[in-house]
């Protein structure tokens, strides 16, 4: 059976209210905002109130695409929420927010593997909609990376921020999927982990007086592989999808590392202008750090019908990820 196409009708996003900015954090960790804006691009990040949850987020950001595709919660066949900061082990954030937008009884399910969870979701909501399984899916990247995080470490407390960001995607006559690039290698998945919390070290009275509950990350060889496989998944995702990089209208980044951005994007020989960047704003929001990203450039007017997107990311497991994706009209 040939495949049919996929676009995306509607996106939306979400940050919480609360701002943290680099001279907030000054206030309690031996860093200064010249050290993180110079060693990151970051300037502030929004870390969520104790009360406020990942599905909250999802279920902001979702209503945000809900608007701008124009449709209703019970048009959508499956909700995906894309998170390594789920409201609770189970049941999956992706049913919880299906429920509360109203579209009870539908298939939903979360997809966990850090900063390329988004990618991952893309490219298996695409499959799902071009096989046919499926007319129109929500997929929706959503963290509270600042729940996971000890604050009183320098080397990652600055790093992470929380957000949501949704796209819809509707089956189409058009299709925006042009290839996927996915790759893992969890050789040393110390790296960048949560020792503690899993079935492997669950949590007990140890890990929480060694913060073993929270992030750790080695970054400097965290940063050497993430520019390696970014600009590696860029090149096959490219090549799989038979064009070079000249062909690229707009690069949207995973929004780790300004230093990582900018590698990349030197790479693809891309123009800064032709690269979305919103650290300075956000942070690292893991797995809603695209969708965010594209959300803000599709309602800034940014994109236009038939220009050629390549996504890419690189996060824990590790684990990386590129899509290249033609916006339709
Ligand atoms: N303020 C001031 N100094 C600091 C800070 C800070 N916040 N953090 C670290 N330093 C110090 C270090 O202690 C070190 O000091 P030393 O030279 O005296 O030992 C020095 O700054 C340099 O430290 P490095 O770790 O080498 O700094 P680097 O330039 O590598 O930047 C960073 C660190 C920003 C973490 C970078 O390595 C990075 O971005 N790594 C990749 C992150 C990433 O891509 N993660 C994947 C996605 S996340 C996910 O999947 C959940």
């Amino acid at each position: 059976m040939p495949l049919g196409g996929v676009k995306i009708v509607g996106v939306g996003h979400f940050a919480p209210a609360n701002v943290v900015s680099n001279q907030d954090l000054e206030q309690w960790l031996d860093t200064t905002d010249e050290w993180i804006t110079t060693r990151t691009g970051m300037k502030r990040r929004h870390w969520a109130d104790p009360g406020e949850s990942t599905g909250d987020l999802a279920f902001a950001a979702a209503n945000a695409a809900l608007d701008d595709a124009g449709v209703s919660a019970v048009d959508i066949d499956c909700f995906i929420v894309c998170t390594v900061t789920p409201d609770y082990y189970f049941p999956a954030t992706a049913c919880l927010v299906a429920a509360r937008l109203g579209a009870r009884e539908k298939p939903a399910f979360d997809v966990s593997i850090a900063c390329s969870g988004f990618l991952y979701g893309l490219t298996v909501a695409s499959s799902l909609i071009r096989s046919g399984v499926y007319q129109r899916v929500m997929l929706i990247g959503a963290e509270t990376l600042s729940k996971i995080l000890n604050k009183e470490d320098r080397a990652t407390a600055i790093l992470f921020g929380d957000g949501a960001g949704a796209v819809i995607l509707e089956a189409s006559e058009e299709n925006s999927f042009l290839s996927s690039e996915l790759g893992s290698d969890a050789s040393k998945p110390e790296l960048l982990y949560v020792h503690s919390s899993g079935s492997r070290h669950p949590i007990d009275r140890t890990a929480l007086d060694e913060k073993l509950n929270l992030i750790h990350m080695q970054g400097r060889e965290v940063f050497k592989t993430a520019v390696i496989k970014m600009i590696d998944a860029t090149g096959t995702a490219l090549e799989k999808a038979g064009l070079t990089k000249h062909d690229v209208t707009l690069l949207i980044p995973h929004q780790a590392n300004k230093r990582i951005i900018d590698a990349a994007a030197h790479y693809l020989e891309m123009p800064s202008g032709k690269v979305v960047s919103n650290i300075d704003e956000y942070g690292n929001t893991s797995a809603a750090s695209i969708p965010i990203a594209l959300s803000e450039t599709v309602r800034a007017g940014r994109i236009h019908p038939g220009d050629v997107i390549v996504f890419v990311a690189f996060g824990g497991g590790l684990s990386w990820g590129a899509v290249a994706w033609r916006w339709a009209a």
